[in-house]
């Protein structure tokens, strides 16, 4: 059956609106295309016959973009499979419409349209309806109006999406009988014919009752009902994102996991991005803005995962604040003196907030009295971490079931990212660089999703790990805690002896273990370091080790024999280390069900450790 997907954003949709209609494949079609207004105001669509992949394809070659759009998935009624009946269905390049149902009446509009010298071009019931669209703005209404006098000449059951030249900030939409949601996200808002196409831009969504019209902008939301009256719908959180603990259609609670974070990751966005930079309420305590403004220092302290965020977390405080930043690890700091720092922010990370460690060290903080403010990033609110710190940041992963911490790890960055936006701003700081970060956060769900697909790709190549008794992670800047942390999923899944190295370091002593027996995976986003990086892969090729490299589509690294390439989508440099953790979450996995190990609860670990 049809399906439907628009976008009004201030990024570019056309990406969005594709994954929206690969959600919907499901619902069954024939054809499928999309339409945007692109940069010169410009009603431009592109269409195919057969999969969402040929459409796909076909925009790959001949691409089109803007910031407004819509997409369908078209499931023949009237008119043959062929791509002039695909929509989106223009009238005089002014209106741009795509619909679900069926128009009853759209014989006798066509007859009347033709009389008055609209050219057909489909067969289809819905050409009629954007004529009749088109007729309405000549007469002068606005968009709304033209939705609302069109509604009234039409006998069926339908949805539509409309997009017009004359308005290229507006999306309207209808529903009458087929089912209509629209997705809320941060400053640009969505419409679909399920949740399904949405959950990787948003979990926040209104449905629309029959009879309702919509006006939809990136910052405003006006519903009309079948009696034309404006009209509130509440706001429902998806259950998606409720992320029950049953396993679904998944064989372990890890893949589930490492499944769910496009949508755990949008979960601890919502409500915390406004249009003028991260709202403060995004830290929960007294005095933030405030006491923010006079941190001169911050201390990280964490374990095992949550330790490599803040390893990752700490690269981003100094390359965007100007505050020092000092992270250890929870087991150490807990045992040692520190001399006491003016102004000093402490800020623990953990999944479950009950790690004994992390729990002690922020306890001999307090003892000593040395901190201005104690913040936790943390998972289960209402835990001894949330209690027994002054403020709290709470990432929205949901509950992890899994050992090995896959999307906890990641909200955690992302809760990183939201902490240094509201550093910026708490110091009065480039607010671009606000900007920056937020753009780049509202993208990650997506990216997250392409960097998913690879799945397939390795599971493959999972196959070459099997026999393996080591291996190798390297990485540079922020990318050796992702390698770091690769290491740890590797070894405490799959058992097998896993190390990390930042790559420069490699030749100051590990190059002596490389060998044709040694598997080498490492992690190329296309960043300032990708350079230097390259030399570091090629000293290991030079002596024969077994290279695994995942980069950037633009990193041009070329597959040799003992280098082997698995293409990451582009993303913007400061989303590296979060996308990048997505293939090695993977590799890890397969690796370990290849092994047959208990991928859940490896041996001699525990979920939460609450004893030292
Ligand atoms: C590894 C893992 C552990 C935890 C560590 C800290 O996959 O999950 O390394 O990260 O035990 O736990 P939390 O984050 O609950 O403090």
């Amino acid at each position: 059956m049809c399906g439907i997907v628009g976008a009004v954003a201030q990024r570019p949709v056309t990406e969005i609106l594709l994954e929206g209609l690969r959600r919907l494949e499901y619902r069954g079609y024939d054809s499928a295309g999309l339409a945007v207004i692109d940069e010169q105001g410009q009603l431009v669509r592109s269409r195919a016959l057969g999969r969402v992949a040929s459409l796909q394809e076909r925009l790959h070659k001949e691409p089109i973009e803007g910031h407004i759009g819509i997409a369908h998935t078209r499931w023949a009624t009237h008119g043959v499979p062929a791509e002039h009946n695909a929509h989106p269905h223009f009238s005089n390049d002014r209106v741009g419409l795509v619909h679900n149902g069926i128009v009853e009446n759209h014989a006798e509009l066509r007859a009347e349209l033709k009389t008055q010298g609209y050219v057909f071009t489909s067969e289809t019931d819905t050409e009629v309806v954007a004529h009749l669209l088109s007729r309405a703005l000549e007469n002068g209404d606005d968009l709304m109006q033209a939705m609302l006098n069109v509604r009234s000449q039409l006998i069926g059951a339908y949805s539509f999406a409309v997009i017009a030249h004359d308005d290229p900030e507006t999306l309207i939409v209808a529903r009458q009988g087929s089912p209509l949601v629209i997705g809320l996200g941060l400053g640009e808002n969505f419409v679909g014919s399920d949740i399904q196409a949405l959950l990787p831009v948003t979990s926040r969504f209104i449905y629309l009752e029959n009879g309702d019209v919509a006006r939809v902008k990136r910052y405003g939301i006006e519903i009309f009902d079948v009696n034309n009256r404006p009209i509130e719908r509440p706001v429902k959180q998806s259950n998606v994102n409720s992320f029950a603990s049953d396993l679904g259609e998944y064989r372990h609670f890890m893949l589930k996991e490492i499944f769910e974070q496009p949508s755990a990751i949008a979960a601890t966005l919502e409500g915390r991005i406004a249009a003028n930079g991260i709202n403060w309420g995004t830290i929960k305590g007294q005095q933030v803005q405030e006491r923010l403004a006079q941190v001169e220092s911050i201390q990280i302290i964490a374990c095992g995962t949550s330790f490599h965020s803040g390893l990752v977390g700490r690269y981003w405080i100094e390359a965007l604040t100007d505050i020092p930043c000092q992270i250890e690890v929870a087991s150490e700091y807990r045992y040692r003196r520190q001399p006491p720092r003016k102004n000093q922010l402490v800020i623990t990370i953990s999944q479950s907030g009950e790690t004994a460690d992390t729990l002690a060290a922020l306890e001999k903080i307090k003892q000593e009295g040395s901190c201005l403010a104690s913040l936790t990033i943390c998972n289960v609110p209402e835990s001894s971490l949330t209690r027994e710190s002054d403020w709290s940041l709470m990432t929205v992963a949901g509950p992890e079931i899994g050992v090995a911490s896959t999307k906890a790890f990641t909200t955690q960055l992302v809760a990183l990212q939201l902490l240094v936006g509201l550093l910026i701003q708490a110091k009065g700081g480039d607010i671009s660089k606000v900007e920056q970060l937020s753009n780049g956060l509202r993208q990650l769900p997506l990216l997250i999703e392409q960097a998913l697909n690879l799945n397939d790709a390795i599971e493959t190549l999972a196959e070459r790990f099997l026999e393996k008794q080591h291996a190798l992670f390297l990485g540079r800047g922020e990318m050796y805690p992702i390698a770091l942390e690769g290491a740890l999923k590797l070894k405490e899944i799959s058992y097998i002896h896993a190390e990390a190295y930042p790559a420069g370091e490699l030749k100051h002593g590990p190059l002596a273990l490389v060998d044709s027996e040694m598997p080498i995976i490492t992690v190329a986003p296309n960043t300032a370091l990708l350079e230097k990086l390259k030399s570091n892969l090629e000293e290991v090729r030079s002596r024969g080790g077994e290279l695994y490299v995942f980069a950037d589509k633009e990193a041009h690294i070329q597959p040799f024999s003992n280098l082997h390439v698995l293409e990451m989508p582009h993303v913007p440099e400061l989303l590296t280390p979060i996308v990048y953790t997505i293939p090695l979450q993977l590799l890890s996995y397969h690796v370990a069900v290849l092994k047959g190990t208990d991928v859940d609860k490896p041996r001699n670990l525990a979920k939460s450790v609450t004893v030292e």
